[in-house]
């Protein structure tokens, strides 16, 4: 009797490691996860209820990004008025089941409710930043990675950004979007996302990596490039698009394909598409813009890894086993500082007391600015600094980052952050806030320990 009972515990053992360490995952989230990313889809609330859907959801992936539920129309159809109920219920259907959510999306010329596409100026870009505000902020702790700006380039040959009522409120209206998404959230990782930007000679893709480079030099908070990826006749998947990725990379983001439906869903793009993200170890996260075909919003084009019925096609055994060959990562995943400092690391502390001087930049617009400061330290360096500033009357601070700060008007105090109080000798750091009414004229002093 123990004979037999040692035979079936050693067939059970090994039955155990088998599955552990010798049988390929078998699901898309999972195999993603043992490489260190995430493989997730667009959900849409109104199909929670379909059990054939969920039973894929719930089965494949494991981050997800609701489909229209919290873009600005969905979130806010009056102004001021917000409703969560849609976008609540896919992030707690994800969460519950440990799936992890990509917000999508606060700043976007399209999809605006009504109140929105009528207005312009600042009092549009005030609702602009209003509504990142307070949409970060419900979803603060929730939401892994927002795309906090989308689409904000044109098409075509000439790099420019795509004419809107947003873009018509200033050129800043991006950063400004982005450090507001920092303030409310700042545990989340802000991307910047589009379309047409896969292919790496594209005017597109060349213009989104000058903002990125240029963001990432000026200590604008960024930290991921969404390329949506939807691949057609008309765009289809690039040869170079592994250089895409990886050259937005290199600028210090991570990169994530977002939105990934391709017409007619070959095998092998698919493949492609994992291998090259595999390629890249910053490129952490593939999402499938819908589940079975009929989910997509182009059906008709039969661009995604189910059929109809949610059956896996041929582009799903292909994926996954791009995922599953795939070598793990030699960098583990990223993620991204709580409060990243503005500028490249200075180097320690020099040491003793020192003195600093301060200047002020401002970006603004009738009824709010942007003021960007920096501070310089003086022949022996910095341990701590503080910057007096005085806003003219009627001027208010609503938000700040990388300083810390003492009252929102009159005389503020502005403080070093842990990470920036050190400046070597001839060095500088840059802190910022943003606020209503005129700015200008500020005089900043500085003192230094
Ligand atoms: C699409 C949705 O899939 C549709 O249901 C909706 O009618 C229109 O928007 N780029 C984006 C996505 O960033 O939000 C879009 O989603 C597809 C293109």
């Amino acid at each position: 009797m123990s004979v037999v009972l040692s035979a079936v515990g050693f067939a059970a053992c090994m039955s155990m490691i088998m599955a552990t360490s010798a049988t390929a995952a078998t699901t898309l989230g999972a195999s993603a996860a043992e490489k260190g990313r995430y493989f997730g889809a667009a959900v849409a609330a109104n199909k929670l209820s379909d059990s054939v859907y969920t039973t894929i959801l719930n089965r494949e992936f494991n981050s997800v990004t609701p489909e229209n539920e919290m873009k600005i129309d969905a979130t806010e159809p009056q102004q001021n008025q917000f409703t969560y109920t849609n976008a609540d219920r896919i992030v707690s259907h994800a969460r519950s089941r440990g799936m992890q959510v990509r917000g999508h999306t606060l700043a976007w010329h399209s999809q605006q409710p009504g109140w929105m596409q009528n207005m312009s100026g600042t009092a549009l870009r005030n609702a602009m930043l209003n509504h990142v505000t307070q949409v970060a902020t419900h979803f603060r702790g929730q939401v892994v990675a927002w795309d906090v700006v989308n689409e904000a380039f044109a098409d075509g040959s000439s790099g420019a950004r795509r004419d809107s009522n947003l873009q018509r409120t200033g050129n800043d209206w991006i950063e400004a979007a982005f450090r507001a998404a920092r303030a409310a959230d700042s545990g989340a990782k802000l991307c910047y996302n589009d379309y047409n930007t896969d292919d790496w000679t594209h005017a597109k893709t060349q213009a989104v990596y000058r903002m990125v480079q240029d963001f990432k030099q000026r200590g604008v908070p960024i930290d991921c490039v969404g390329l949506q990826s939807h691949f057609n006749s008309g765009s289809p998947y690039p040869g170079n698009y592994r250089t895409t990725l990886s050259s937005f990379a290199a600028l210090g983001v991570d990169v994530q394909i977002t939105e990934l439906d391709i017409e007619g869903a070959s095998a092998t793009t698919y493949r492609n598409v994992v291998n090259d993200c595999l390629a890249v170890s910053r490129c952490n996260g593939i999402t499938v813009w819908g589940i079975r075909d009929s989910d997509s919003w182009r059906a008709s084009q039969t661009p995604l890894l189910f059929d109809n019925s949610g059956n896996k096609k041929p582009a799903y055994d292909a994926a996954l086993s791009a995922l599953n060959s795939g070598n793990p990562p030699t960098n583990p995943p990223t993620t991204p500082p709580t409060n990243p400092p503005t500028n490249p690391p200075t180097t320690p502390p020099p040491g003793g007391p020192g003195s600093c001087s301060a200047t002020v930049s401002l970006n603004s617009w009738t009824g709010g600015f942007v003021a960007t400061v920096r501070v310089t330290a003086g022949s022996s360096g910095t341990n701590s600094w503080t910057v007096t500033l005085t806003l003219p009357s009627g001027a208010t601070v609503s938000n700040a980052w990388n300083a810390q700060r003492s009252g929102n008007s009159g005389t503020v105090q502005w403080t070093n952050v842990s990470y920036n109080g050190h400046i070597a000798a001839g060095q500088s750091t840059e802190f910022g806030f943003q606020g209503t009414g005129s700015a200008a004229g500020m005089t900043p002093t500085c003192t230094a320990t």
